[in-house]
């Protein structure tokens, strides 16, 4: 446990922030739950060894009971406990990039109960690049781990702050560690190593191409495809806003909000591009620029969603994101985000 003290006293947390974490493990350990910070987004966690914690995730949630929860472990070392058959390709990545926004789905242990795997025989785990998040799973020891979905109601938009999931969820978590806004902002891409070669089930914090180069091989795009691999991120409609959103190309952006504020429909555009410089002025519609990179517009997205939804415009119009890897993960939420069940397809 050395390993543990030198982690901890280099995390550069206060006294106040290690009690809280104290006070936290404490819940875990007696079946509680808690919602912590990671670098992608707030987790909802629980003891993964304690079915009736795993129960009450599912239960603030509101989450279908088969679908599995990503497991958190504070050290590499830990991996064998909790998966087995472990392909070296795994470990390559493992070594390569945690801590950080990756996660593995393998072969579990015995350890891990059906109740955190939906009944499936493979497990997600990961280590979270977050001080707090690793000083919460090094005080509760290396045999417990934190089984963590991220903390908003199935199918909402992920926190990326601890003012996000007291709005969402104060009166059903037993307590909310705050480790300040995420930096990444996204979840985090998820790799299946189930059957043995790559494939990528949901794009996120860490691009394919890095994954790729790390592997010196090509990763499967299975995540538009895997109705057969219950990962909740794919369904069609998820990260949702309450206001219906829309993603229009740079080209008709603008008419199609001019249409709908002709209608009386009060409308959010949220552009990325400078296309707004000559833009016609209507006073039901308002304009917002976000960041014309990747990695910051990533950081912000959530926070931005969450805010327009609460000035309760009639429409969010989203200008359709650059064709180009690095924006995989941002068009892929909002395409989910965008998805209405009454519309033939997505726009
Ligand atoms: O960045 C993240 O991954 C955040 C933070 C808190 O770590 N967590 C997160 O958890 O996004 P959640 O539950 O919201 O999304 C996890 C996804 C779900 O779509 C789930 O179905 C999938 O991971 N998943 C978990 N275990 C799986 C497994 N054994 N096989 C396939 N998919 C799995
Ligand atoms: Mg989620």
């Amino acid at each position: 446990m050395e390993n543990t003290q030198y982690r901890q006293n280099k995390s550069g947390l206060s006294v106040a922030q290690q009690d809280q974490i104290t006070a936290a493990a404490q819940i875990l350990r007696e079946g509680g739950t808690v919602a912590f910070p990671t670098e992608t987004v707030y987790g909802l966690g629980a003891d993964v060894t304690n079915p009736d914690a795993i129960n009450k995730i599912y239960q603030i949630k509101q989450r279908p009971i088969d679908h599995p929860l990503i497991v958190h472990i504070s050290d590499i070392s830990h991996l064998h406990y909790w998966a087995q058959a472990i392909p070296d390709s795994a470990w390559l990545l493992a070594n390569h990039f945690w801590p950080g926004p990756l996660t593995l789905i393998l072969q579990r242990s015995r350890r891990i109960p059906d109740s955190v795997t939906g009944g499936q025989d493979s497990v997600g785990l990961r280590i979270p690049a977050h001080p707090v998040a690793l000083a919460l799973l090094d005080t509760l020891g290396p045999e417990k781990a934190l089984a963590a979905p991220s903390a908003n109601r199935f199918g909402r938009i992920s926190p990326t702050t601890a003012a996000h999931v007291r709005e969402e969820l104060a009166a059903a978590v037993d307590m909310i560690l705050d480790g300040g806004a995420c930096e990444v902002g996204l979840e985090s891409t998820i790799i299946s190593f189930y059957d043995q070669s790559p494939k990528l089930l949901r794009p996120g914090g860490i691009a394919v191409s890095a994954l790729e180069s790390a592997l010196d091989s090509p990763v499967m795009l299975a995540y538009k495809i895997s109705q057969t691999i219950r990962t909740s991120g794919s369904l069609p409609a998820h990260y949702a806003p309450e206001t219906p959103l829309k993603i229009y190309s740079t080209k008709h952006l603008w008419d199609r909000a001019l249409a709908l504020a002709a209608q009386g429909s009060r409308v959010l555009v949220m552009t990325w591009s400078d296309i707004d410089q000559s833009q016609p002025s209507d006073q039901s519609i308002q304009h917002f620029s976000m960041p014309a990179d990747p990695i910051t517009y990533g950081q912000q997205l959530y926070a931005k969603l969450r805010q327009f939804d609460q000035a309760a415009f009639d429409y969010m119009i989203v200008e359709a994101l650059p064709d180009n890897p690095s924006w995989l993960a941002i068009t892929d939420r909002l395409q989910r985000a965008s998805y209405n069940p009454f519309d033939n397809k997505q726009n």
